[in-house]
C-alpha cells in the first residue's frame, strides 16, 4: 500500500559553488565551478518519499518567479501534489548557497524568501489533506507556529507526525508533545538536549531526554556513523552507515527522513526495516552532486 504523506516544508533553489577550501575574510578566490539544483529540506524530503512510492502532498510557498516555476514543475514531475504550494507575490523563492569543498563537506547559507511567509491559512486550506494522511512531516525552514498548527490538526485526527528539527533550533516542549517521531542529527540533538551523542550510552540518554520532553519516538541520524533509534516501547538499535565515498552530502539527511515517512508504519512495528532502508537510500544520495538530482528511487535502494 502506498502511504499518504503530507509535507509542510521549504522549497529552495540550491546554488552550488565548488571550492577547494573556504575563503578567508578579505580574500578573493576563484571557484572551481557552479551548478544549480533543486533543494530545500521540505522539497528534498518530499522527493525522497515520492521516489520511494509514497503518495505525497506538499504545503509550502515559492516566489512568483522562474525558480518557483522550475521547482513546482520538478516536484510535479516526480508525482507530488503541488496544489497547496502557493506562489507568493511579495517574496522570492528560497535560495541556498552551498559552499561545497573538495572533501565533500559543505557549508550552507540560506535566504528563506517565500518559505518564511507561509501563513496559517495555507495550513488551514490543507486541513482535509492532513486529516486524511498517514503521516505529516515538517522541518524548521518554515515558521514554527505553522508546524504547531499542522501537528495539532494531525494529532486531533489521529495522524502521526514526524519532526525533523533541522536546521538546529531550540524547540518548545509544546511542539515536542505534538511529535510522534523526532529525527535530529548530532548537532541538533546536542542543541535540544545539551548531550554530545558520541557513544551509544550518550545516544540513549539523549533519546530518553527527548522522550521526557514529549517526543514519543526518537531516531538520531549520525552521518557516517549511521543512525540510532529508540521507540516508545523501548525497541532500540544502533545501525551503522554503509561505507561509501562522499561526493556531496547535501540532502542525505532529507533522503533518510523522506524514506522513513514513506516506509514506517504508523505503529512503528517495522522501524528496523524502515531505518535500514532509509540508511541505504541516504548512502546513495551522498555519492552524487546536488540534493534532488541525487535522491534515489526505490528500485535503486533495493538493489543496494
Ligand atoms: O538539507 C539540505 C538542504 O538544506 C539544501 O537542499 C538547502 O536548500 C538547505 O535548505
Ligand atoms: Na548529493
Amino acid at each position: 500500500v502506498r502511504k499518504n504523506v503530507v509535507i509542510l516544508g521549504s522549497i529552495n533553489v540550491d546554488i552550488i559553488l565548488k571550492l577547494t577550501r573556504l575563503p578567508k575574510p578579505g580574500e578573493t578566490m576563484k571557484i572551481q565551478g557552479l551548478e544549480t539544483a533543486g533543494g530545500g529540506k521540505g522539497a528534498n524530503q518530499a522527493i525522497a518519499a515520492a521516489r520511494s512510492n509514497a503518495n505525497v502532498h506538499f504545503i509550502g510557498r515559492v516566489g512568483d518567479d522562474q525558480y518557483g516555476k522550475m521547482m513546482c514543475e520538478l516536484m510535479q514531475k516526480n508525482g507530488i501534489d503541488i496544489e497547496h504550494i502557493k506562489a507568493d507575490k511579495d517574496n522570492p523563492t528560497g535560495q541556498a548557497y552551498i559552499l561545497l569543498q573538495d572533501s565533500g563537506e559543505n557549508s550552507i547559507l540560506v535566504n528563506s524568501g517565500a518559505n518564511a511567509s507561509i501563513q496559517e491559512e495555507d495550513v488551514e486550506n490543507a486541513r482535509h489533506l492532513i486529516e486524511s494522511a498517514d503521516v505529516v512531516v515538517a522541518q524548521f525552514e518554515v515558521p514554527i507556529n505553522r508546524i504547531i498548527e499542522a501537528f495539532k490538526i494531525a494529532q486531533a485526527a489521529g495522524v502521526s507526525t514526524i519532526l525533523n528539527p533541522a536546521p538546529a533550533t531550540k524547540v518548545s516542549d509544546k511542539l515536542l508533545e505534538l511529535t510522534d517521531l523526532i529525527t535530529p542529527n548530532e548537532v541538533e540533538a546536542e542543541m535540544l538536549t545539551g548531550i554530545h551523542v558520541d557513544s551509544l550510552k550518550a545516544q540513549r540518554k539523549s533519546a530518553n531526554k527527548l522522550q521526557s520532553k514529549g517526543a514519543r519516538n526518537v531516531i538520531l541520524t549520525l552521518g557516517s556513523e549511521g543512525a540510532y533509534y529508540l521507540t516508545e516501547d523501548n525497541q532500540e538499535e544502533a545501525v551503522s552507515a554503509l561505507k561509501v565515498k562522499a561526493i556531496d552530502t547535501t540532502g542525505a539527511g532529507d533522503t533518510f527522513i523522506g524514506c522513513l515517512a514513506a516506509k514506517l508504519s504508523p505503529n512503528f512495528d517495522n522501524i528496523a526495516q524502515a531505518v535500514h532502508y532509509a540508511n541505504k537510500a541516504s548512502s546513495l544520495t551522498v555519492q552524487k552532486i546536488g540534493a534532488i538530482p541525487s535522491i534515489p528511487a526505490e528500485k535503486e535502494v533495493l538493489k543496494r
